[in-house]
């Protein structure tokens, strides 16, 4: 019976080296950390509900999967950081805070009117250069599992914004891109850095006097209850890629790892999938709302968006990778 005991600690122990977040005895369920920074009612955090619900099943329970929405455990900076640490086992960090990270490439998916369709865009992001772009991540003990799709950008602002000279001298809230900052420029407007969590407040206080984001994004934090002004330009894109850490990944039992594998791929084409609908219906219940007064670009002031933006697209080139862009341009057929 000693004996037994001590084996069994032995085991825990030999288990337990390599790294906190494995069990220390068979009977224990591995714990998968997911934090994200948006509410659970949209695209993302549908999608990690859904991996959730479908990575335990899969996994018979081995593995319980706890999701951690709206930056209570980090915020923007912070989750990629925790990743690297092994804090959080995964994240769906959208793809314009990889820049800080050294993949300046993944900023390709900032760049203003590139993409005419989501649908050009999963061509990049599922083939060979998608592939490409998660290989970059290893190297930072990242593993790329899937995109997912948020939707297009709008703005809002507490001035009318109807063509870039509006924005002339606002200080806009943007994410942590140099593509970002470099548009905000091209349109006249004083880029602000901000996390995600922040910005509520940043608008209400006027700290900024305007920001960017998707619908379900201003809609499920409020933001629209303190904006006077909206414009509906779908100039730019969020979406996100869905990483674990990498020694997490590659240290889990073959089976348990297909299992999260399927969830994944399942999960991935379920948030793909309502994620219009989401951006839809976030549009709809703001107009309704009538808090936000939202104006939707004539045919002309898109063509002043386009021409304001495009220069962007030959400033970041070299940052980005010109290769890298001329090929994204050919496969979306950019124009
Ligand atoms: C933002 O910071 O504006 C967004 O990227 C947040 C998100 O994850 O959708």
């Amino acid at each position: 019976m000693r004996y037994l005991v001590a084996a069994a600690c032995a085991a825990g122990l030999a288990i337990g080296a390599f790294g906190a977040t494995a069990p220390a005895f068979a009977a224990d369920p591995i714990v998968l950390k997911f934090s994200h920074v948006v509410a659970p009612n949209t695209p993302k955090g549908k999608g990690a509900d859904k991996f959730k619900e479908l990575g335990e099943k899969y996994t018979n329970g081995k593995v319980k999967i706890e999701i951690y929405p709206n930056s209570q455990l980090y915020k923007d900076k912070e989750e990629l950081e925790a990743l690297q640490l092994g804090s959080v086992q995964m994240l769906a960090p959208s793809l314009a805070k990889f820049g800080p990270l050294g993949a300046k490439e993944f900023e390709v998916f900032d760049l203003p009117f590139l993409f005419p369709s989501v649908e050009a865009l999963h061509k990049v992001q599922t083939g060979p250069i998608g592939k490409r772009l998660f290989k970059l991540l290893e190297g930072k003990g990242i593993v790329g599992l899937a995109f997912w799709d948020n939707g297009f950008k709008d703005f809002t602002s507490n001035k009318p914004v109807k063509v870039p000279d509006d924005l002339l001298g606002l200080k806009i809230r943007i994410q942590s891109s140099k593509v970002l900052e470099a548009q905000m420029k091209a349109y006249g407007a004083v880029p602000q850095v901000m996390a995600f969590s922040e910005v509520y407040q940043g608008l209400q206080t006027g700290v900024i006097d305007g920001q960017e984001n998707t619908p379900s994004n201003i809609y499920t934090q409020k933001f629209y209850e303190v904006q006077k002004y909206g414009a509906d330009t779908n100039h730019g894109y969020i979406g996100y890629a869905v990483i674990v850490n990498k020694k997490f990944w590659d240290g889990l039992p073959a089976d348990v790892r297909s299992g999260l594998e399927k969830a994944m791929h399942e999960a991935t084409e379920y948030s793909n999938s309502i994620a219009k609908t989401e951006n839809d219906d976030a549009m709809t219940a703001m107009v309704k709302s009538g808090k936000t007064d939202f104006y939707k670009p004539t045919p002309a002031d898109i063509k002043k968006w386009r021409a304001a933006s495009k220069p962007v697209w030959n400033e970041m080139s070299s940052r980005i990778g010109k290769d890298l862009l001329k090929e994204v341009e050919k496969e979306v057929g950019a124009d």
